[in-house]
């Protein structure tokens, strides 16, 4: 009788091993799986330009147009030409860096009146915009 518990209580030890053994089999590749890709996603996101990381959408685009005129337009001129805050137009800044446009879209220049449009934008569609004000009219 003892010896056939024995039996038993080895074969259960063993059982309960076994499981574990698969338990963390599985999980080893669980956690190999998500390095993988982790490490894909960092490469995507090093590979990708600046300001690629999907644009606005269309209703957004039309909506920072709109923007541009309204607001921007208001000390930059309607046509961007210039007004209270230089052109902004593609010629006037044209040896300007976009990140550098993108950035005083974002920041301001504290201590003029250019404010900083960072509570309404993303950094994707400010650069989004520098962009766009960086192409020649049509
Ligand atoms: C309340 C007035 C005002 C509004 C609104 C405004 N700006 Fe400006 N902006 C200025 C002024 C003034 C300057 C010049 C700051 C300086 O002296 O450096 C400026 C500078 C800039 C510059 C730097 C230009 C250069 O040649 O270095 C960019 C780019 C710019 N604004 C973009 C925008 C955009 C885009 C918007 C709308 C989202 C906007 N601004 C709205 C007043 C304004």
């Amino acid at each position: 009788m003892i010896a056939l518990f024995r039996v038993f209580h080895v074969f259960h030890v063993f059982h309960v091993f076994h499981v574990f053994h698969v338990r963390a089999k599985l999980a080893a590749f669980f956690v190999a799986g998500l390095a993988v890709l982790s490490i894909a996603s960092l490469v995507a996101l090093a590979a990708a330009p600046v300001q690629a990381d999907a644009e606005p959408s269309a209703n957004r685009q039309a909506e920072l147009n709109n923007l541009l005129t309204q607001d921007c337009g208001s000390c930059h001129g309607l046509t961007l030409a210039g007004g209270l805050g230089p052109s902004l137009q593609a010629h006037a800044l044209a040896g300007k860096p976009t990140e550098y446009i993108a950035a005083t879209i974002l920041f301001g220049r504290p201590g003029t009146a250019m404010p900083p449009w960072r509570p309404f934008l993303s950094d994707t569609e400010a650069a989004w915009l520098a962009n766009l004000l960086k192409q020649p009219a049509p």
